[in-house]
């Protein structure tokens, strides 16, 4: 058993509280209220974080503090709701480093309850990861360390406590977490790139809210959890976003813990997306809309003319066989952000044709093949057990895995540690949206993704790393597994 003691003994407390299959969430229950906010507050940029560099033995290490913490948010203006945020009340700063530099995160646990700091998509030892078994006290603290060590990207981070993620992040624990490359000349140096300005962060998630405008939870609603029907920019409903350049790159994340967005603009213009979850496409690729499910990214890039108005719209999403068709989170349309482009906008370079092919995808021959099937909250018949390891891989070994959804409604497929390719679905290539750099991608009923990628280079014979179903009711009810990367 490659679990200390005690992490075991905590690990058997957490299965005991998570015996009913459903949690109990705080705010559970009650009736859902889509208050009618008009679109007109400012949006929210989170603070850019770009820590303090301190200076030991071992060199210089890009330091930053992360407090978890509750607070209130107005979801409704003048109704104060239960929150959770880091250093603040709610959401957490951006924070921002370079590929090569070793970063480390100072976290000081502030809530009333345990949490950990999970770096979804990033490239990190086990150990540093900050999954189910990192859990840190009320009080307590923590200061993982790595080096960043992989392409420029928008990855996030969020709680990882299992049996409540869906709750924590639910009351607003999540934040992007920027990757640049050190010395950026080459292509991606064209795009928008002033934080704030013309490079804007996106946190969209849905909120079920009540009549005194706090965050409900509906475990028991459908078979995808909670599905809440208004929708949270940086976590501000009717947000508006003033535009002064020519083009804007929007870094969005859905954040949701169950719903898909189908993002595109009102009128149908067409935008270019420039990076999925874990990087660079290889060439810009023009769109009308791109689908993301919970904790995907895309990064897009929209022109807008002087004085016009133009609302980011989530259209119904494509949810293949779904049945019945309209259930789980389909058939509807959102309007989620509105963007005002000044009476004279700065002009912005033009977008490059190229960025530069990507790697091919690991050799199939040579790696090792492993099978997935999705059903119901199990992984391959099996729930989470945190004392469990599911496999054991070799650093850095090649791996493809074959993911089957056998439900009539959706998953999504998250591994941490590492970025991935998608190689086909149902023996098809995949959309171009979906064929770059890959840490989460949607399972839709009775598909099967088949993913490759190297395994971490980092071995740790005591600290695994997750596989699971991001969203985020299924995480809880232990749609997860765990491998460790072995010598
Ligand atoms: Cu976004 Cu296992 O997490
Ligand atoms: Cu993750
Ligand atoms: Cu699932």
């Amino acid at each position: 058993m490659p679990l200390t003691r005690r992490a075991f003994l905590r690990a058997a407390s957490a299965a005991a509280v998570l015996a009913p299959a459903a949690p109990a969430l705080a705010g559970c229950g009650g009736t859902e209220d889509v208050p009618t906010v008009p679109f007109g507050a400012r949006l929210p940029i989170p603070p850019l974080d770009q820590g303090t560099v301190e200076t030991s033995d071992g060199g210089p290490v890009r330091t930053f503090r992360l407090a978890p913490q509750a607070g209130t948010h107005e979801y409704v203006p003048g109704k104060a709701a239960e929150s959770m945020g880091y250093n603040g009340a709610y959401l957490g700063p951006t924070l921002r480093a370079a590929r090569g530099e070793k970063v480390r995160i100072r976290i000081e646990n502030r809530l009333s309850e345990a949490t950990t700091v999970h770096f979804h998509g990033m490239a990190l030892p086990a150990a540093a990861d900050g999954g189910p078994h990192a859990m840190i006290d009320p009080g307590g603290s923590a200061a993982p360390e790595w080096t960043i060590d992989q392409p420029a990207a928008t990855l996030w981070y969020h709680p990882h406590p299992h049996g409540s993620t869906e709750k924590q992040v639910g009351l607003g624990l999540a934040g992007l977490f920027l990757l640049d490359e050190a010395h950026d000349g080459g292509p991606a140096a064209a795009l928008p790139h002033q934080y704030g300005v013309d490079d804007i962060p996106l946190i969209i998630q849905d909120r079920r809210l009540d009549g005194s405008g706090k965050v409900t939870f509906d475990p028991s609603g459908n078979s995808l959890g909670t599905l809440g029907n208004s929708i949270a920019a940086n976590g501000t409903l009717g947000a508006v976003l003033p535009v002064t350049t020519q083009r804007v790159r929007l870094r969005i994340l859905n954040a949701s813990a169950g719903r898909w967005f189908r993002f595109g603009f009102a009128d149908r213009r067409r935008f270019h997306m420039v990076a999925s979850d874990g990087g660079l496409l290889a060439a810009p690729l023009e769109l009308d809309a791109v689908q993301l499910s919970p904790a995907e990214r895309a990064e897009i890039v929209v022109e807008l003319r002087p004085g016009e108005s133009v609302m980011l719209r989530s259209f119904a999403p494509d949810l293949g066989r779904v049945s019945p068709p309209d259930a789980f989170g389909g058939g509807r349309d959102f309007d989620v952000v509105r963007l005002d482009a000044a009476a004279s906008l700065a002009p912005s370079s033009a977008l490059p044709s190229a960025f530069g092919a990507l790697p091919a995808p690991v050799e199939a021959r040579t790696a090792t093949s492993r099978s997935f099937t999705f059903s119901g909250r199990q992984i391959n018949g099996r729930t989470m057990d945190m004392g469990r390891i599911d496999f054991t891989a070799a650093p850095g070994a090649p791996e493809v895995w074959f993911v089957d959804n056998v439900n009539p409604y959706q998953h999504n497929l998250h591994v941490h540690g590492v970025q991935f390719r998608l190689l086909d679905i149902n023996g098809a290539p995949p959309p171009p949206e979906r064929a770059g750099w890959k840490d989460t991608i949607p399972l839709l009923p009775r598909e099967r993704n088949r993913i490759a990628f190297r395994m971490p280079r980092y071995a740790d014979a005591e600290h695994p790393y997750m596989y699971h179903c991001h969203l985020l009711t299924h995480e809880d009810q232990g749609m997860m597994g765990q491998f460790t990367v072995g010598t």
